[in-house]
């Protein structure tokens, strides 16, 4: 499979779908498949053809997160920040005008929780784990999650979650507001897609203004994520980063005794 096929789009009945499609590593996502969701979004907020977006992965996966191998290939640098794919992706979905739809089965990891916060409704199978484990592997919140998990869930629930990275299940994410509701895994894909057509069907320009001003609620998002990146791309150069992901990647347990 190419890094190209790794994300799929599709555009139908006004609704484009993003599917992340790497099952053999988890759906953990590459710089090529940051490329490829940059671009389809980017395309898509302009394309009259495009009135709502689904991001999707499979019934047992949305995904690992950012691929751990690439993070040491290609750590976030602040001086390369506009160009780099990552940072291209976090700002088409910051700056995306249309709704966006999430359907999320299985475990969503760091980044794959993080996204959900720009989008506008989430559906999620009774399988769905969540995960924000920066701190446990030496980094920090990134995509803004650092503004919006608080402003969302409260400051409680998003420091337990941010500061100890333990899993959390539907019900919970339910419960504090990140996602709209559960189904069972096989039906969360088609029910998205559902909500997405219906979304599709309204006037668009009522919906773009009724996103643009709700999302006015947080004016200094862009500067927080830019912050954010700055510093993720240090730590994770940092011997915390390093030990973290060796450890996850070697599959035993991390040593930050000496850290
Ligand atoms: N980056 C790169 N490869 C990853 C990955 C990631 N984030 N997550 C999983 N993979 C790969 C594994 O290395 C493994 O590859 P291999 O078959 O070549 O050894 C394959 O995907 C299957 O992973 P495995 O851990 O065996 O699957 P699982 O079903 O037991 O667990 C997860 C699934 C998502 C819970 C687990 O893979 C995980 O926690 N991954 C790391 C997540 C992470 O820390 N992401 C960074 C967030 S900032």
């Amino acid at each position: 499979m190419t890094e190209a096929q790794a994300i799929l789009v599709h555009v139908e009945a006004g609704v484009l779908t993003l599917t992340f499609n790497r099952l053999d590593k988890k759906n953990a996502i590459t710089t090529a498949m940051y490329t490829s969701l940059a671009d389809a979004l980017t395309e898509a907020a302009t394309d009259s053809a495009v009135r709502a977006v689904v991001i999707q992965g499979h019934e047992q996966i949305f995904t690992a997160g950012n691929d751990l191998a690439d993070f040491k290939k290609n750590p976030p640098s602040a001086d390369q920040m506009e160009s780099m794919p990552v940072f291209r992706f976090l700002e088409a979905l910051r700056t995306f005008p249309k709704p966006l739809v999430a359907a999320v089965s299985g475990p969503a990891v760091g980044i794959g929780t993080t996204l959900l916060l720009h989008c506008d409704l989430v559906y999620a199978g009774d399988n769905a784990a969540f995960s924000l484990p920066f701190v446990n592997l030496g980094l920090c919140p990134e995509a803004g999650a650092s503004l919006l998990l608080p402003a969302q869930v409260g400051y409680l629930r998003a420091a337990e979650k941010l500061m100890l990275g333990e899993a959390f299940y539907a019900e919970e994410a339910v419960d504090m507001g990140l996602v709209n509701r559960i189904l069972p895994p096989h039906e969360v894909a088609g029910y998205a897609q559902a909500q997405a057509l219906k979304l599709a069907a309204k006037p668009a320009e009522s919906l773009r203004i009724t996103k643009a001003l709700m999302k006015q609620a947080h004016p200094s998002l862009s500067a927080v994520m830019k912050q954010e990146f700055s510093h993720f791309g240090e730590l994770l150069r940092g011997p915390a980063a390093k030990e973290a992901i060796s450890a996850v990647m070697e599959k035993r347990r991390p040593d930050f005794s000496k850290l």
